[in-house]
């Protein structure tokens, strides 16, 4: 089976920093590597909406000399014309790597179980790899060269894939992650249990505070995240009632770190889990993180092609 991505700790920590670094020298250097030179094909679907996820893709591909191919999952009918697994068979043969984002776990581990090619998770239910990435990188270069030891504030829906994917990855880096959520929205104990595990080796720990503002205190870097993830567009009402103290305003930021910098994957609603002032702020590094995203994914793609 292929080396895949499709859930944060999939990388080691050693392997996390590896495709970190790589992402910085794509950064820097943007044509250097060209992995994909051929062109060689990368199969890409989205079963959700996606303005960031699709067009960094695309632009990464084509920076590594491949051929980024739509695939339209509709059309396809994955799951509904034909199998996860048939799919994953058909799509091997045609593409060097597939990137996908759609709604169960499962679906994604039984495309990467059967396809014989890299899968790159893109986003799913429970998890969003690729964004965390591009987080790392993005903090790593606000706040200096080393993750570890660092507070990370996740304020909001801590039950939603990136609530998830910030266990992991916070603690494969070594950082400290506080989910701030209310009662119901925090991670399920089988994410704390694994970012524990993964934090006895590299220092980090991870765990829940329903109090938004010790949540952040003397955090270096406040996160938030919509309150309606895609799919749970039917209980917003509800949502926006609940998670309405958790908005992330300039008097919960005065309870971080005097230099910490505020996150947001986007899309963002202002005014309800982010006032404007805050995201539209200095401490905000929300449009380089969205810029990331290409070189952070393009680093994953290098680094899933050159484990064989
Ligand atoms: N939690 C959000 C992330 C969007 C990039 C969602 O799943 O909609």
């Amino acid at each position: 089976m292929a080396r895949s991505f499709l859930r944060d700790d999939d990388l080691t920590p050693a392997e996390q920093r590896r495709v970190l670094d790589l992402a910085a020298q794509l950064k820097a250097d943007p044509f250097g590597a060209k992995p994909l030179a051929g062109p060689r094909t990368v199969a890409t679907i989205y079963d959700k909406p996606t303005l960031r996820t699709q067009s960094s893709f695309a632009a990464g591909i084509a920076e590594l000399g491949g051929h980024p191919m739509l695939v339209d999952g509709k059309l396809a009918g994955i799951g509904v014309r034909e199998s996860v697994a048939d799919v994953a068979r058909v799509l091997g043969r045609q593409a060097s790597v597939i990137v996908w984002r759609t709604f169960e776990q499962a679906k994604i581990e039984e495309m990467a179980a059967f396809s014989g090619v890299p899968v790159v998770n893109a986003l799913t239910d429970d998890f969003h790899p690729c964004q965390l990435i591009a987080d790392l990188l993005t903090i790593r270069e606000h706040k200096g060269g080393d993750l570890a030891g660092l507070r990370v504030a996740f304020v909001g829906d801590g039950a939603c894939n990136m609530g998830n994917s910030w266990l992991l990855a916070g603690a494969t880096a070594g950082m400290h992650v506080v989910i701030g959520a209310p009662e119901g929205y925090a991670p399920g104990e089988d994410m704390f249990a694994a970012a524990a595990k993964i934090g006895a080796e590299t220092g980090g720990s991870a765990r829940w505070e329903q109090d938004p503002v010790a949540a952040v205190a003397g955090a270096d870097v406040v996160v938030t995240d919509t309150w309606v993830s895609m799919g749970r567009e039917e209980e917003a009402a509800a949502r926006l009632a609940v998670f309405a103290p958790y908005q992330v305003t300039e008097e919960l930021m005065a309870h971080a770190a005097d230099d910490a910098i505020v996150m947001h994957c986007l899309p963002a609603y202002r005014g309800k889990e982010i006032a404007a002032s805050v995201i539209d702020g200095p401490r905000s590094v929300v449009w380089d993180e969205a810029e990331n995203r290409r070189h952070a994914q393009k680093a994953v793609i290098a680094f899933l092609l050159e484990q064989g």
